[in-house]
């Protein structure tokens, strides 16, 4: 997979800034995302990883200002191509034609009593301007670069009577039909088999470097993270506790989450081990406070200061691996 990343402007299309997000409870607020600060440049495709409840599909909702009620973003700022989104208003105007996410269930994007054709050619004719005639058929066109088999059938049929599989490929032909500059894909392929994963992947990887579309991928698999994107922003406890370049991640994590999630991983360290690890514990509950770090009561590396003191995230000027971590992992020279 090609990735080089031809970019003329180095504006973001997204800078997101200290940004918490809460759920107001009898006794105050429970932050579930804590201050997660990043960006993100034309062309350039970023994978968010973690475990299950880490805070990635928050982090992706506050972009798009569809934080689930209660929740509210309870600190920091986003900006979309310099413009804060708290300026923002109405929806259409920049959802999907700016911004556009595949959910992590499809069916909650796309409206049930409404056949998926006219779903499609909708975004067509009100973003794009298409003509009616225009509009069906760059749908169908779309239906069928996602991998449907049969896209005029489809065009007729409502989501309901589509698989798992065939929803999300439709979720993402409306995502990328109007050629946002930034795509979330929130675990895009997951319901999908193997073959439909890599063609989907592949049609996204196109039209991110052909239309400089930003992607920011969220995946449980750190494999497909790390062949599609040029940069992994890893998240535990709904923080960022690390971030940088795919090669310095996989090669070189620093911090020991990310050390043992790519050790729970298939084929990404070829190192000969013959088991796959876990990671020991489970994740804490959202919301908990630790003195510490979060991930200490889990880390082999866990030293005095680790119990009692918050480590930040680091920012170096010299390396763009930035890590929150007390006892980083040494760099081994090979
Ligand atoms: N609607 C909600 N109400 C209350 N708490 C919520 C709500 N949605 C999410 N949370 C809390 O926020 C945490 C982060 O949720 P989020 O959906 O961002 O996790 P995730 O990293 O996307 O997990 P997964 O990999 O399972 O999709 C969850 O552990 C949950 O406790
Ligand atoms: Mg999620």
């Amino acid at each position: 997979m090609n990735l080089e990343v031809d970019v003329n402007s180095s504006d973001p299309v997204v800078d997101v800034a200290s940004v918490s997000v809460g759920f107001p409870t009898r006794g105050g607020m429970d932050e579930v995302v804590h201050s997660i600060s990043f960006s993100i440049a034309p062309a350039e495709r970023v994978g968010l990883v973690g475990e299950s409840g880490s805070g990635k599909s928050l982090t992706a909702r506050a972009i798009m200002k569809l934080i689930p009620k209660p929740g509210v973003m309870t600190s920091g700022s986003i900006a979309i191509q310099g413009r804060n989104t708290e300026t923002f208003t109405g929806k259409k105007n920049w959802r999907g034609s700016e911004i556009a996410i595949v959910s992590q269930d499809p069916l909650t994007s796309l409206n049930p009593l409404v056949k998926i054709g006219l779903q499609i050619m909708e975004m067509l004719t009100y973003h794009k301007g298409l003509s009616k005639n225009d509009a069906e058929r760059e749908s169908i066109s779309l239906l069928k670069s996602v991998g449907l088999p049969n896209p005029e059938r489809t065009m007729k049929q409502y989501p309901n009577s589509l698989s798992g599989g065939m929803r999300q490929r439709v979720a993402i032909a409306i995502a990328i039909s109007c050629k946002p500059k930034l795509l979330i894909a929130d675990e895009p392929t997951t319901s999908l088999d193997v073959t439909i994963q890599s063609q989907v992947l592949d049609l996204m990887e196109s039209i991110s470097r052909e239309d400089k579309m930003a992607v920011l991928l969220i995946s449980h698999d750190l494999a497909v993270v790390a062949n599609f994107c040029s940069r992994i922003i890893v998240m535990y406890n709904g923080r960022i506790v690390e971030s940088g370049l795919v090669d310095d991640i996989v090669n070189h994590p620093k911090h020991p989450y990310t050390q043992a999630l790519i050790a729970s991983v298939p084929d990404l360290y070829d190192t000969g081990r013959e088991r796959l690890q876990t990671i020991p514990g489970s994740p804490p509950i959202a919301g908990r406070i630790f003195s510490g770090c979060s991930f200490a009561p889990r880390c082999n590396r866990t030293t005095e200061l680790c119990i009692t003191q918050s480590p930040t995230l680091s920012s170096n000027h010299d390396s763009s691996q930035n890590y929150a971590c007390h006892n980083p992992i040494p760099r081994v020279s090979s």
